[in-house]
């Protein structure tokens, strides 16, 4: 093995044209998926307090957001609901007028082309803020997974082109796969939330989509952070129930489960970098402590180094705006 001082390791590191050529990883724009916080009524535009420079819209303030996304070129966006009327079962998450099935309309009329995700899970619509049907103060996964397809195939009507199940109930990727087969829908792929842990890192989701629970916590239906085998067989249940895309969610506490996601399985593979990893980031940027440009970018690298194909993040503008800046 040549060594020092044949090697000379810094020879490659002299100027960024050097740096660049022997690059092992970029983000591009489009690997990036936003997530947006929609909310019923109208002439609403309010930002999250612990989310800064991410806002909640009613479907009529969309347009002007969405092609802004647009012009910054980012594919996809993933749609939040968040309704008036809540109710024990969830029931305005699969009503044809629900708060996400405008905005999936809305989106559509004034860019067809963008790709539009919705996230499926009941706790932004329950009364008592649980994924699922409550039954003897617990979750009952068989009685929740109809309406979890209902849920689904109610967003692929309103225009959606992609589901994204986050619930964790078991089987519930099957059930979605079967619902929208029958109508139909064959064409339509399920992002799979598979290994998803149960984080103190969604704290400001909460927040804004207002769905924490009343009661208890999700511990019983989300994973328990610690493990990463049982991760594997998350997502190898997933894929045999017919997940086309499987993501791991937080992502940076959780690289290592990324990398082991992705040399076991070649699935595409996204990773979500959550509400409290933005909001730690931007909270010392408000402070001065951080440079926010050069944490973002080596931020999303790491996720992409650690082997995700795709990244959710509420940094999608800010960092495809730096990109276009370039
Ligand atoms: C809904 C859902 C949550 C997130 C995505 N889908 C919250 C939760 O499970 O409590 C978190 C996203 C984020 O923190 O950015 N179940």
């Amino acid at each position: 093995m040549a060594v020092f001082p044949q090697v000379r390791l810094r020879r490659l590191r002299r100027t960024e044209a050097l740096r660049a050529l022997v690059r092992e990883n970029r983000v591009a724009v489009g690997d990036l998926i936003f997530p947006m916080f929609i909310v019923e009524g109208k002439g609403v535009k309010e930002e999250i307090t612990s989310m800064p420079g991410i806002f909640r819209h009613s479907p009529d303030r969309l347009p002007p957001e969405i092609e802004e996304v647009a012009r910054l070129k980012i594919p996809a966006v993933l749609l939040f609901g968040i309704p008036k009327n809540k109710d024990e079962t969830g029931s305005s998450a699969y009503h044809p007028e629900g708060v996400v099935q405008q905005a999936i309309r809305v989106i559509k009329r004034s860019v067809p082309e963008l790709i539009v995700i919705t996230d499926v899970c009941l706790c932004e619509y329950t009364s008592h803020g649980h994924c699922g049907i409550v039954t003897d103060g617990q979750v009952n996964n068989d009685q929740t997974l109809p309406l979890l397809a209902k849920m689904s195939l109610s967003h692929i009507e309103a225009g959606a082109d992609i589901v994204a199940p986050s619930d964790m109930m078991d089987g519930r990727v099957k059930i979605i796969r079967e619902a929208l087969d029958e109508k139909g829908f064959q064409h339509i792929p399920i992002l799979s939330y598979a290994a998803k842990y149960s984080s103190a890192f969604y704290g400001p989701f909460r927040e804004a989509a207002e769905s924490a629970p009343q009661f208890g916590d999700r511990r019983g239906y989300q994973m328990d952070p610690p493990n990463v085998r049982e991760a594997l067989q998350e997502v190898e249940q997933d894929i045999a129930e017919g997940a086309d895309i499987i993501m791991v969610k937080p992502a940076l506490a959780y690289l290592d489960v990324i990398r082991q996601v992705r040399n076991a399985f070649n699935y595409p593979l996204a990773a979500y970098n959550v509400s409290g990893e933005y909001a730690m980031v931007k909270a010392a940027v408000q402070r001065g402590w951080l440079d926010e440009r050069r944490v973002v970018t080596e931020t999303l690298t790491a996720i992409k180094r650690a082997g995700a194909d795709i990244i959710l993040t509420y940094h999608a503008k800010e960092f495809a705006q730096w990109l276009q800046d370039e």
